[in-house]
């Protein structure tokens, strides 16, 4: 973990980097500004996949996070050794990032740093359900579904960045 006075840093992943982790990404852009807290926070997406480097966010994604006035932002791009040394915590999409992620981490303790997204979330935590779903190949409310799950997750997260619980 990062020192007290340094800020948190927050990789979202999912495999693309178009859909689910921009979406993740800009949602908690938007709670962090919000909160005041953009010095306190740094936020950057990857995919575990290469297919869709240099691509913008899928336009599925940015109409749906932009009728809830949220901004899809940069490029896609791999993940990458670095990431799991320059983040304090990779917030994968689902269970196939979490493994696809142990596999590519270069060491224990950026294995260590791998969680799903919506472990902070504490409703689903309980349910067990942890995935938010590739939206990808589906049909347009799976895009409104990402945006839920997303949501309520990032809230959680924010909350325990505010008591303190990341640093
Ligand atoms: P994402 O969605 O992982 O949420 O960005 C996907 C985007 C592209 C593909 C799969 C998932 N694809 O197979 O090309």
């Amino acid at each position: 973990m990062q020192e007290p006075d340094e800020p948190v840093r927050l990789l979202f992943v999912c495999l693309g980097n178009i859909c689910r982790s921009p979406t993740a990404e800009g949602t908690m852009r938007v709670l962090v500004r919000e909160a005041g807290l953009e010095q306190e926070v740094e936020l950057d997406s990857a995919g575990t996949g290469s297919w869709h480097v240099g691509s913008e966010p899928d336009a599925r994604a940015t109409a749906a996070a932009a009728g809830r006035g949220i901004a899809l932002e940069g490029t896609a791009r791999r993940v990458r050794a670095e990431d799991f040394d320059d983040f304090d915590l990779l917030l994968a999409m689902d269970a196939s990032n979490v493994d696809e992620l142990r596999r590519m981490a270069p060491s224990e303790s950026g294995r260590a740093k791998v969680r799903l997204l919506r472990e902070f979330d504490a409703a689903s935590a309980e349910t067990g359900d942890l995935d938010v779903p590739d939206p990808y190949y589906g049909d347009g409310d799976g895009f409104e579904r990402v945006l839920d799950h997303v949501q309520a997750a990032c809230a959680g997260l924010l909350e325990q960045i505010r008591a303190g619980e990341l640093r």
